[in-house]
């Protein structure tokens, strides 16, 4: 650790304290404010955490500026080039790549756990036929740690590890059903003898009366599309799952806290609102009213897939998604107008003073939902989607979390503007 302090000083009584300055192993540095409470009785203000750092981190890094994204090290276009979704899992997890022997060991232990306990088909009957599927998604995980009693006690490692393989292994299976359901179809049971991808997509588009025949292109771009999605340092969801298992709850109300957050359009809903977007423009000619709408104070209306706390350049996900876009569409034959339009928008908007001054550009969402929708899955499963592949990095990081012997409950502090004391008055006098 370094010696390097920064100064405060309150310029009314003069007093300075300093402060320790923490060196990461690349990126901004942080100013340790641990102790400003009770050194200077003052508390830190920073709604929307823009410029603290909740944790200490080794599993991914972002610079926002260069947009680059990497995870333990690799950069994300590089995983996505050469690598498969089981090998970043197992990366994520552990902190380097698998050898050959390790990643059959470890698709092995992911294979054996991707059946549900029978008892959950019950539960989704419960549910209306017209649910979103993210309401049954946040429901079903965290009902399953009433299923997994044995891998509840988070101060037992093997039980974490344990609990770790079960939440990606049936991810996929609890995302695919709550499709089937949500369509009328009989629930598909897990293959072993498939790819975690392929496995996907047999349970979401196979059915009992026929042999589920995986179509290559699609299983690829599958996989891809869980990789891109796979961890993203300390968002709204991550955070909420690190927050969420602060106080010691189990890992599988936790992932279900992380679902729940995902789900708004601010985050992980962002790729459905994209294409419902896309959808409301229409056509190329209404490109500029809604450009126009997004730049309006006085309208609500942003453009869906654009802008991102962190990314003030391209987001890197973004390029990969485009290019996938293309082949996927290519290869299945697709000419969707949406990605006509699609491209069209981020070429306006990207010569647009408004989204250039701002640093606006694309995010992982834009070009996400027009390869979903090409592979057959309705705008409902795009954000379960983001779900099952952000699972790992949210088991990945509430491990980090639960190991690090530093780790205190999550247990922020505020600036009180409300009513100071005052005397209660009986109701017949108010
Ligand atoms: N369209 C129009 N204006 C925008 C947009 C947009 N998509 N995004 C940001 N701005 C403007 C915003 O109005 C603000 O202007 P001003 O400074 O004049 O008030 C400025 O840019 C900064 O925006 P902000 O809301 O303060 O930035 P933030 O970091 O709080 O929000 C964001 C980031 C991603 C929520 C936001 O850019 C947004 O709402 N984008 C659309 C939704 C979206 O695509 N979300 C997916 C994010 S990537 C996947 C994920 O992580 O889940």
């Amino acid at each position: 650790m370094s010696n390097k302090t920064m100064t405060l000083t309150d310029n009314v009584s003069g007093d300075s304290w300093d402060l320790p300055v923490l060196d990461g192993s690349t990126g901004p540095s942080v100013v340790d404010v641990r102790k400003l409470y009770a050194e200077t009785g003052h508390f830190t203000y920073d709604p929307g955490f823009t410029s603290t750092g909740s944790c200490e981190s080794k599993i991914t890094y972002i610079d926002g500026d260069a947009g680059i994204l990497m995870h333990r090290g690799y950069r994300i276009e590089e995983l996505a080039e050469n690598s498969d979704f089981m090998e970043v899992c197992y990366l994520l997890l552990h902190g380097e790549l698998p050898t050959a022997d390790e990643k059959t060991g470890f698709e092995t232990a992911i294979t054996y756990h991707t059946m549900v306990h029978e008892q959950l088909n019950y539960l989704y009957r419960g549910f209306r036929r017209d649910a979103h599927p993210m309401a049954v998604m946040v429901g079903v995980v965290g009902a399953l740690s009433a299923f997994y009693h044995d891998s509840t006690d988070i101060n037992d490692p093997h039980q974490r590890m344990v609990a770790s393989h079960r939440l990606i292994a049936k991810m996929p299976t609890i995302a695919a059903w709550a499709y089937k359901y949500s369509v009328g179809q009989p629930f598909m049971y897990p293959r072993n003898d498939l790819s975690y991808a392929e496995n996907f997509l047999q349970m979401t588009f196979g059915v009992p009366a026929e042999p589920y025949k995986p179509n290559p292109v699609l299983s690829k771009a599958m996989d891809r599309i869980f990789i891109l999605h796979a961890d993203h340092e300390q968002n709204a969801s991550t955070s909420t799952v690190r927050i969420a298992g602060s106080s010691g709850a189990n890992p599988f109300a936790c992932i279900a806290a992380g679902i729940a957050s995902l789900w708004g359009p601010a985050h992980g809903g962002a790729n459905e609102a994209v294409l419902n977007m896309l959808q409301q423009i229409g056509h190329k000619d209404r490109i500029p009213e809604f450009v126009r709408r997004a730049k309006d104070k006085d309208d609500p209306f942003r453009l869906m897939g654009f802008g991102h706390r962190v990314y003030k350049n391209y987001d890197p996900r973004a390029k990969v998604m485009q290019k996938s876009c293309h082949e996927v569409l290519g290869e299945l034959g697709l000419d969707d107008p949406l990605l006509e339009l699609a491209v069209e928008l981020e070429r306006i908007a990207l010569e647009d003073d408004y989204f250039v001054d701002k640093k606006l550009f694309p995010n992982v969402d834009f070009y996400s939902g027009i390869i979903l929708k090409a592979m057959g899955f309705p705008t409902s499963m795009f954000t379960v989607l983001f779900a099952l592949a952000r699972t790992v990095g949210w088991v990945a990081q509430w491990k980090e979390m639960i190991e690090d012997p530093s780790q205190r409950i999550s247990r922020p502090r505020q600036l009180y503007t409300g009513e100071t004391e005052r005397a209660y008055v009986p109701i017949d006098k108010r």
